[in-house]
């Protein structure tokens, strides 16, 4: 995600900083947003000038000291609570105190992690969807200490400079596109496990029945099995109502490392020329 997000800002004419501790990770991401931006070029869709204006100003770092300049840093690591306040915790010494502060969870407690910074009211949910470069919608979430000036600033740069389009949500577990995204994903998990469809009935079911772009059981390779497993625990546990259960099939194939494409297997193998079935 933070690829993706680095690409549309960088494109929008902002100066970026991507920050993470592998310097490997770092060439591998520079190397995706520039093989990106080649194939918008040769689709026409940007010029050659536009692409490396983009590359221009997009800086790597592995240390967080390199994001002192910055006006708005938005965190993007694993769905993990811990992670992400330990993040915030050696970040925020090296802030200027005028720079927003937002996450791109996709389903913890905005006014949790605002508390585990030393600025609530400047801190707010940025929730981009994935492929960032291709999806119009930000979710912006608000949590309780989040100042009318801070939504008001972050809503005006998401809408106007990179184009997107705004839904508001209130800070409850996994706000709206994943509180109805996610129990959808978890019921095809559900009809696989009980037999009701194989991996490709249920996909090209609901791919031509009901016109998703892609089947429920290839987004759900796509975003991330941990990624899935992740939110709808966010859901059990917050909302405390046993229809958010996640699937024990689920839990079986984040506990095996098949967590979809980034490791080239989840409900389908991506080694080969075809995703094949794995079950
Ligand atoms: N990065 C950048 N661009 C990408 C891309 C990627 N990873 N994947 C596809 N694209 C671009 C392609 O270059 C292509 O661009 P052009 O139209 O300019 O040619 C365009 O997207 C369409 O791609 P394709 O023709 O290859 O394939 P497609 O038509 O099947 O579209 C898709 C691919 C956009 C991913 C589409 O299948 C889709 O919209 N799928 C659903 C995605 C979705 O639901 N995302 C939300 C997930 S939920 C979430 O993100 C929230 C969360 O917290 C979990």
């Amino acid at each position: 995600m933070g690829t993706g997000i680095a690409q549309v800002c960088a494109v929008a004419g902002l100066d970026v900083v991507i920050q993470d501790l592998d310097g490997g990770q770092l060439d591998k991401l520079r190397e995706a947003i520039d093989h990106n931006l080649e194939r918008l070029v040769s689709k026409g869709k940007l010029t050659a000038d536009e692409h490396a204006g983009a590359m221009a100003r997009i800086h790597t770092s592995q240390e967080l000291s390199a994001f002192g300049d910055c006006d708005l840093v938005i965190e993007a690591a694993t769905e993990q609570e811990e992670t992400k306040r330990a993040i915030f915790k050696a970040l925020t010494p090296h802030l200027n105190a005028e720079a927003f502060l937002a996450t791109n969870t996709s389903s913890i407690s905005i006014t949790r992690l605002a508390s585990a910074t030393d600025r609530p009211e400047r801190f707010i949910g940025m929730h981009f969807m994935n492929p960032a470069p291709v999806m119009q919608l930000v979710e912006l979430i608000r949590g309780i200490a989040t100042a009318d000036t801070t939504y008001e600033a972050i809503r005006a740069l998401t809408e106007g400079r990179l184009g997107k389009t705004v839904a508001m949500a209130e800070d409850y577990p996994a706000f709206i596109v994943n509180r109805i995204l996610m129990p959808m994903i978890n019921e095809a998990i559900y009809a696989l496990y009980e037999g009701v469809g194989s991996v490709e009935a249920i996909d090209i079911a609901m791919h031509l029945g009901a016109n998703h772009p892609m089947g429920p059981l290839a987004l759900a390779d796509f975003i991330g099995l941990d990624t899935c497993l992740a939110i709808m625990q966010m859901l059990y546990e917050g909302l405390a109502d046993s229809k958010y259960r996640p699937c024990p099939l689920l839990v079986k194939y984040v506990e095996a490392g098949w967590i979809g494409r980034k490791v080239d297997r989840g409900f389908y193998d991506y080694r080969g020329e075809k995703p094949v079935p794995t079950r």
